[in-house]
């Protein structure tokens, strides 16, 4: 029966796939009528058999690509093991996960959850409980309140949302958690007049990723720093989009000199099937206790191996020198396309993670784009964002070089001044349909 249903889902025609989730799901994406039913390394491929290349990566998860041979190999076996057991019980892989993302991070303790705005949530109870735990103590004073950074993205449930800075992600959902403040970005004076002895957490993402990539300065995460451990509150780095090689190190804060309490991964961590995971110190992972937190699916053996599998492949296969030289090569290419074409405001980034700042609205770049077979994304109306997998090779970067140039001689006749209103696109969906796709 389940193997009959499987057959008949195969036959649906894109029109009907669409007009079904039309009528079925909830209206949260804005999706072009493309199905994509497989990839290979760096390409996707819709249900016409049209080939993409992949500049987006599922949004920075793909980073190994499609059916990477190691990865297939290791969710088959697992597969036909154990799929979940519980946290009730050990498994094979979450301590040796643990270990290597211990060690990756210079931290040492890791929670695992399944999405990136759920290891935001732990991080963030785990700054609570760390600091009512002193207060308790009587060692310190009560803190309860979070710094977040003006433009951040911190991902969707109550308390994520709530250090979320966009309006439109936030408002609709109000009352969020009380005692968030927004700093503003690279802002030292704001950071040092909104701190003080109530701030339990100063939360980071050392690369601004869906607010536009946009650079943490060494000036603003040392000053957090010095903040927070004068002060004994806990210094988050959300490294969900920049972290575990996307920038040619495993982690962005390691260009800066000192290391963060906490930080929250997830995105690659798998390499497509959902994990997420918290770090931090001894100190503050020591202020959970058995029963304070947990999850049902979170590091259950088959995403677990998974993991470990990919990171192994990061290391075996030096993807950071290879997310390092394939970033310079595409960033050079980036910077002169932008000294070609004037509405190209900025390109910014690091590694594998790279924005390309417009002066007018970008949708029509990524629809462009898509008929020419390239997937990119746009964020905040009028950055193109590039998260293309790690695996990708020279030929790969210079392909992309050329679509890209002839979208952008293309598109440019059409794309019109983003609205002063601001950002009116669910950024993590490509925006609008294509009618043309094919
Ligand atoms: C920096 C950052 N934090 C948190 C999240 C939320 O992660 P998830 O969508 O897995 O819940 C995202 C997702 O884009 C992100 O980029």
């Amino acid at each position: 029966m389940a193997a009959k249903k499987t057959k008949s889902a195969k036959r649906l025609s894109p029109a009907k796939i669409c007009a079904d989730e039309a009528r079925y799901l909830m209206k949260t994406y804005r999706r072009p009528p493309v199905v994509f039913t497989h990839g290979h390394g760096c390409r996707l491929y819709d249900s016409k058999g049209r080939a993409y290349l992949d500049f987006l990566a599922g949004i920075a998860v793909n980073a190994p690509g499609y059916a990477h041979p190691r990865m297939v190999r290791v969710i088959r076996r697992e597969a036909g093991r154990a799929t979940h057991v519980s946290n009730l019980f050990h498994n094979p892989y979450q301590a040796p996960l643990a270990r290597k993302l211990a060690e990756w991070s210079g931290l040492d303790r890791v929670f695992f959850s399944n999405s990136g705005s759920e290891a935001v949530e732990g991080a963030l109870k785990l700054a609570r409980i760390y600091a009512h735990a002193k207060a308790a103590a009587g060692s310190a004073p009560p803190k309860t309140r979070f710094l977040a950074l003006e433009n951040s993205f911190h991902g969707r449930t109550m308390g994520a949302l709530s250090i979320t800075h966009t309006a439109k992600y936030r408002e609709p959902f109000a009352p969020l958690v009380p005692g968030v403040e927004f700093v503003r970005f690279n802002d030292v004076a704001d950071l040092d007049a909104k701190f003080d002895d109530t701030v339990c957490a100063v939360v980071i993402e050392p690369i601004q990723g869906e607010g536009g990539v946009h650079l943490v300065s060494e000036e603003f995460w040392q000053r957090a720093r010095a903040l927070t451990s004068d002060h004994d509150a806990a210094l988050i780095a959300d490294e969900i989009q920049s972290g575990l090689g996307r920038t040619g190190r495993r982690f962005a804060y390691q260009k800066f000199a000192a290391l963060p309490d906490i930080v929250t991964v997830a995105k690659p961590l798998a390499g497509g099937l959902p994990l997420g995971a918290m770090i931090a110190t001894d100190k503050f992972a020591s202020a959970f206790t058995p029963g304070m937190h947990g999850s049902t699916f979170g590091g259950g053996p088959l995403v677990c191996a998974t993991a470990l599998e990919f990171l192994t492949i990061v290391e075996d296969e030096q993807l950071l020198a290879n997310v390092r030289a394939r970033g310079a090569e595409l960033r050079a290419g980036l910077d002169k396309l932008a000294a070609r074409f004037d509405f190209i405001r900025e390109v910014r980034g690091e590694g594998l993670i790279l924005g390309i700042d417009l002066a007018v609205e970008g949708a029509p770049f990524v629809q462009e784009a898509l008929r020419r077979g390239l997937l990119i994304n746009c964020t905040h109306e009028h950055i193109l964002r590039l998260l293309p997998p790690f695996i990708i090779r020279k030929q790969d970067v210079a392909e992309f070089l050329k679509k890209f140039e002839a979208v952008l001689a293309r598109a440019a006749k059409s794309a019109k001044k983003p609205s002063p209103a601001g950002p009116a696109e669910e950024t993590h969906a490509q925006p609008l349909a294509v009618a043309a796709a094919r």
